[in-house]
């Protein structure tokens, strides 16, 4: 992964980052870096994630899928960082299966869903960490009836994955059902490169070896400079050019197929960071489409936004046919990536010249090795905003708030966050 963090600095067009900050900010990098290190080291919560290029054991999670490998379909019933991470893989690679992830509850699509897939020719997997979170456990109720109702035996097609405790846990152990362990102290948006975000991919057909092995560039690559790691100039310049108002980080990628991507992005970098008043709003955009809507904002409209272009230096091409309609004789002499390359080259330009900060996030290819960078070093970069930040990186109080009061309200359990809730709809 190469990100060119040129068109953050400084310029007489734009109020950028100054080379002087930026090695200031070094110091802090460097600090940062050791914290980081002795997280990694002690396998700390949260650090853990960083070392899943070695310990995330490819083969067990090869080994558990094996009896699906005859599905066509594969549910994946999860949510959040118990559903982004292989949503992400999926999407972004040509797989062999259909690959639906069931994280929403909305009645009408889940119908919609369970209409149109062939039940007995599906494998499921149930993917929750904490094994209570509710959305899940009530989809996967959804198909397991869906499934006796269609006649298939639920317990020959599904598989779970989940901590070492918990309902979903006994539920495997009740019904003999393959099982896959969470890693310990690796939180739901940085488990994409665990059982957790792996398992998906495998059974869709991808090389997990060269996902890992393309992680495991990045975290080799981790030293104390973001002048020598791109990973870690990526979250130095995204913190200090938020400390400079750009408040919002739209993430674009040229590339449909990491349009995913760029949600898996903004989950983690929201529920990371956004704590004790501070945080970057993500906002997920996609080249060259939002160019014709989004873009108007990120150039001309408040001065709060950094954009990330991401793309792909080489990428699946088709000619353009040439034609002798009148002004289009252009077209023809191209393709299709050369004029997304152009879009993407004319954007990074046109915010520059509005000096409009932008960053510039490159891999080779979208293939496994290049996704394995990628969100490695984005795993990393966030980690090291959120040192530079001072915050809890690892936690997700917000968010456990809203799991607890759902619960509540639905009567399953005492949790003072439904009384609030209760309050609320009372005064109303
Ligand atoms: O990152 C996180 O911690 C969350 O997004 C969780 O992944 C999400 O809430 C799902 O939790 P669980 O895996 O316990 O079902």
């Amino acid at each position: 992964m190469d990100v060119d963090i040129g068109n953050a600095l400084a310029t007489e067009a734009s109020p950028g980052i100054s080379r002087a900050a930026l090695e200031r900010l070094d110091e802090d990098v460097a600090q940062a870096h050791e914290r980081i290190q002795r997280g990694r080291a002690n396998s700390d919560h949260g650090y853990a994630a960083l070392n899943l290029p070695a310990t995330a054991h490819p083969d067990t999670i090869r080994a558990a899928v094996e009896p699906f490998d005859d599905a066509d379909h594969l549910l994946v019933v999860g949510i959040g960082g118990s559903a982004l991470g292989a949503a992400t893989l999926v999407d972004a690679l040509d797989g062999d299966l259909s690959v639906h992830v069931l994280d929403n509850v909305d009645p009408a699509h889940i119908n919609d869903l369970l209409q149109s897939v062939p039940l007995a020719d599906a494998a499921v997997n149930v993917v929750s960490r904490s094994g209570t979170t509710a959305e899940t456990l009530a989809n996967f109720l959804v198909v397991r009836d869906a499934m006796d109702q269609a006649g298939v035996d639920w317990t020959d097609r599904t598989f779970v994955t989940t901590g070492d405790e918990g309902p979903l846990r006994d539920l495997a152990g009740t019904h003999d059902l393959p099982s896959l362990r969470v890693p310990d102290d690796v939180p739901g948006r940085f488990s994409v490169l665990s059982t957790v975000g792996l398992a998906a991919a495998v059974l869709d057909g991808h090389d997990i070896d060269a996902i890992l092995a393309g992680a495991g560039e990045v975290a080799d690559g981790l030293t104390g400079s973001l002048f020598e790691c791109p990973a870690y100039a990526y979250g130095a310049t995204t913190y200090a050019l938020d400390a400079r108002g750009a408040a919002v980080n739209a993430m674009m990628p040229y590339a449909e197929s990491l349009e995913t991507y760029a949600e898996w992005f903004a989950q983690l970098w929201a529920e990371s960071l956004g704590k004790d008043g501070l945080g970057q709003t993500p906002v997920r955009t996609l080249g060259a489409t939002d160019q014709h809507s989004q873009l108007q904002l990120y150039r001309a409209g408040p001065r709060n936004t950094m954009v990330t272009l991401v793309r792909p230096t080489e990428r699946t091409d088709r000619e353009i046919p040439t034609t002798d309609i009148e002004g289009l004789a252009y077209l023809g002499d191209s393709s299709l990536g050369e004029l997304l390359d152009a879009e993407f080259a004319a954007t990074e330009a046109s915010l520059a010249a509005a000096g409009r900060p932008n960053v510039r996030v490159e891999i080779d290819r979208v293939d496994e090795r290049g996704l394995g960078e990628l969100l490695y070093g984005m795993e990393a970069a966030c980690v090291l905003a959120g040192e530079l930040y001072g915050v809890d990186t690892f936690q997700q109080p917000a968010v456990e708030w809203g799991k607890r009061a759902a619960r509540g309200l639905l009567g399953g359990g005492e949790f003072e966050e439904a009384d609030a809730v209760d309050a609320k709809t009372t005064l109303r």
